[in-house]
């Protein structure tokens, strides 16, 4: 399949390390001018169209959320003719409810990363974009995932704000506690700069974002801790739904 025609890319994120069902699958090993992008893109078809998968943490989950060069992953398919993506971030819920389980499709974002290189602005000589950012998300693409979900009887919250973190460790009560004042409803570590970089590259934006877990001091249970089996066992489950919306989306 000529890659120049596809028509949508998937981000996997954790716990999504392929899309199932992409069938005359071809694997190409893009580099950028950023280095390389955290895994083969995987392109074949879905629904009869052309879609591109890219495992955000590296196929075997080996990089951390600080350590992925968003800038390649997104250079990558923009190379390929990638103009819509769609990203699938692991979160932890903070509004009542966002318990785990929960797919929601976003509406903004706080980012509260640091140290990330997060622009194609970087070179000397070159113009400098300030991308309009008001609306992260693109709202077509967004609509688009909450009919699909409709279609598909797969329930999703529409909208809430996403909190990027740095990560690679959890919160603690009073970082959930000011998020939740600041009007986050979700917290994740991989948002951005991906949403950011994919708005200067033009490309249509919008993320499926899958609850692990309650965040530190939410939910019925604040006072119990985090386990990491609740959060693979809760991904498990959720994340099985994600290919579905995908190819309700692209069934249209
Ligand atoms: N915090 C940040 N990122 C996450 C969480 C969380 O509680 N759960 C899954 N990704």
């Amino acid at each position: 399949m000529n890659p120049a025609a596809i028509d949508l890319a998937v981000i996997g994120g954790t716990g999504v390390y392929a899309f199932p069902g992409l069938q005359h699958a071809r694997r190409h090993r893009v580099s950028t001018r950023w280095g390389e992008p955290s895994s083969a893109i995987v392109v074949g078809e879905v629904e009869g169209k052309c879609v591109a998968f890219l495992a955000r943490h590296g196929e075997g989950h080996t990089l951390a959320p600080h350590r992925i060069n968003y800038r390649a992953n997104i250079d990558a398919l923009h190379e390929l003719g990638v103009r819509r993506v769609v990203g699938v971030n692991a979160v932890g819920g903070i509004r009542e409810d966002m318990g785990p389980r929960v797919l929601a499709i976003p509406d903004q974002l706080i980012d509260y990363t640091t140290g990330r290189t997060s622009s194609f602005c970087d070179a000397e000589g070159e113009a400098v974009l300030h991308a309009e950012f008001g609306e992260p998300y693109t709202e077509s693409l967004r609509r688009g995932l909450l009919e699909a979900a409709h279609r598909a009887r797969i329930a999703v919250v529409a909208g809430g704000c996403y909190g990027t973190t740095q990560g690679p460790r959890l919160e603690t009560r009073a970082e959930i506690a000011r998020m939740r004042r600041d009007g986050c409803d979700l917290v994740g570590m991989t948002g951005m700069p991906e949403a950011a970089l994919a708005r200067e590259r033009g490309q249509d934006y919008a993320c499926i974002a899958v609850v692990a877990n309650w965040a530190a001091g939410c939910g019925p249970d604040p006072d119990a801790p985090i386990s990491l089996e609740e959060i693979h066992a809760h991904l498990a489950a959720a994340t099985g739904q994600v290919p579905a919306i995908v190819r309700a989306l692209l069934a249209v």
